[in-house]
């Protein structure tokens, strides 16, 4: 689709946060631009552990920094997610948790070579 401009440059925030991330076990890079309707951009990257599983996804780093600045649920507009992979989408753990805060945040990321912008109802429905 068409991006609007709060879209593109909320990708564009989220590739170069991206270059952030610290994946010395991946090497996969992914960045999160979070816009809340007050208007200000909240910003993540994955931050790997030498414990595998306790690695921070980029989606639930720019969640918490919005949470901690004080945004509630059904505060957040849009999210874009880039990645230095293929085929991304925000993983299951990762809708889940934006799912808390609002089944109609945008979600804005790369697949297949294709960029995507769905509602969150519709990567994580039926909640
Ligand atoms: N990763 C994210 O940051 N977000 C996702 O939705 C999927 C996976 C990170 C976690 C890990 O550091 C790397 O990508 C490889 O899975």
């Amino acid at each position: 689709p068409k991006l609007t401009k709060t879209q593109s440059d909320l990708l564009q925030k989220a590739e170069m946060i991206k270059e952030n991330a610290y994946s010395p076990y991946s090497n996969y890079k992914v960045g999160a631009a979070l816009k809340a309707k007050n208007g200000k951009v909240y910003l993540g990257c994955n931050v790997e552990n030498a414990a595998y599983g306790d690695t921070i996804c980029a989606e639930r780093s720019a969640i918490c920094s919005a949470i901690a600045d004080g945004c509630k649920p059904g505060d957040f507009e849009t999210m874009a997610v880039s990645s230095n992979g293929k085929n991304f989408s925000p993983c299951g753990s990762c809708r889940q948790v934006l799912n808390e805060f609002g089944q109609d945040i945008d979600i804005v990321f790369e697949f297949g070579g294709e960029i995507h912008v769905n509602k969150l109802s519709e990567l994580l429905p039926k909640r």
